[in-house]
């Protein structure tokens, strides 16, 4: 069944009211649109757990550095509704923008630390434009449980710290990396990747996977890295913006994986960044 799609606020409130009248556990999956297997299943997961679910599609300006990138974002309502069908999620918000950003918006939520390295300091203003709306969702959904894929696992950190850090009563949730046969983590960014593009970005999760097979056998992580970042060039990506080993939970560099740890990549090929990270258990 295709889930009513609602794009005012107070139509929201008004289902949401009635569900937490009723004691309902309301989980809320928030999304840019253009949905993939990894986002199904963020929605599968919070169906299982949650009474009713939201699932969000806003492809939010304060989040995109790059205006062509914001241009080139695919915008794909119809196809995501279809795609959500078999899941039985309760309800689409897709926000007109003017519920997001009311005219004289003037409100930016702001982590710091979390965001100081990798995609916060390639991306600058990204994560502020994730927080501020990501703490827009979950106030206007009033959601009990949210859901979120560990491939932005960075992304996954700075939410959690928002919403513990701003009182806001809500659970998040991070699920597995959905992955491409290939081992391609899955995102909308790969619908722009040509069939060599394709082939080359999926070279990025063999490469990393030999790099933590070596941290968890103990070896220490500054050679490891300079032999990826050249074997990522030399398998076809156009550059290497990082590759990071960190601590888990805080984020914090590390040389050898003593403490749980993830490995943390952004390249570019065919003019698409893609980011990735892999689990790193302690030696
Ligand atoms: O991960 C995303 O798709 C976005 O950053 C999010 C969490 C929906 C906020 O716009």
């Amino acid at each position: 069944m295709t889930a009513p799609i609602l794009r005012r606020l107070a139509d929201l409130r008004a289902l949401t009211r009635d569900w937490h009248l009723n004691g309902e556990v309301i989980g809320v999956v928030p999304t840019m649109g253009a949905l993939h297997q990894g986002h199904l299943s963020l929605a599968e997961a919070a169906k299982t757990a949650c009474d009713r679910v939201i699932v969000t599609i806003f492809v939010n300006p304060k989040q995109f550095n790059n205006p062509e990138d914001l241009a080139n974002y695919p915008r794909t309502e119809q196809e995501d509704a279809k795609k959500l069908a078999p899941y039985n999620v309760d309800a689409i918000y897709v926000p007109d923008p003017d519920e997001i950003y009311p005219d004289g918006f003037a409100t930016t939520v702001s982590v710091s630390g979390l965001t100081d390295a990798m995609e916060g300091e390639f991306r600058p203003g990204h994560f502020d434009g994730v927080a501020t709306v990501v703490a827009k969702l979950f106030l206007q959904t009033q959601a009990d449980r949210a859901y979120f894929g560990e491939k932005d696992y960075q992304q996954l950190m700075i939410v959690r710290r928002m919403a513990r850090d701003l009182d806001i009563p809500i659970e998040v949730i991070g699920c597995p990396t959905v992955r491409e046969p290939s081992g391609l983590a899955m995102s909308s960014r790969n619908q722009r990747l040509s069939e060599d593009g394709l082939a080359i970005a999926a070279e990025k999760h063999r490469i990393m996977r030999a790099v933590v097979q070596a941290l968890e056998s103990g070896e220490e992580f500054e050679a490891l890295a300079s032999q990826a970042q050249a074997d990522l060039l030399a398998a076809g990506f156009n550059e290497v913006e990082y590759l990071q080993l960190r601590c888990a939970e805080k984020l914090e560099p590390m040389t050898h994986a003593k403490r749980p740890a993830r490995l943390f990549a952004a390249a570019l090929v065919d003019g698409v960044r893609l980011i990735d990270n892999l689990p790193v258990s302690p030696v």
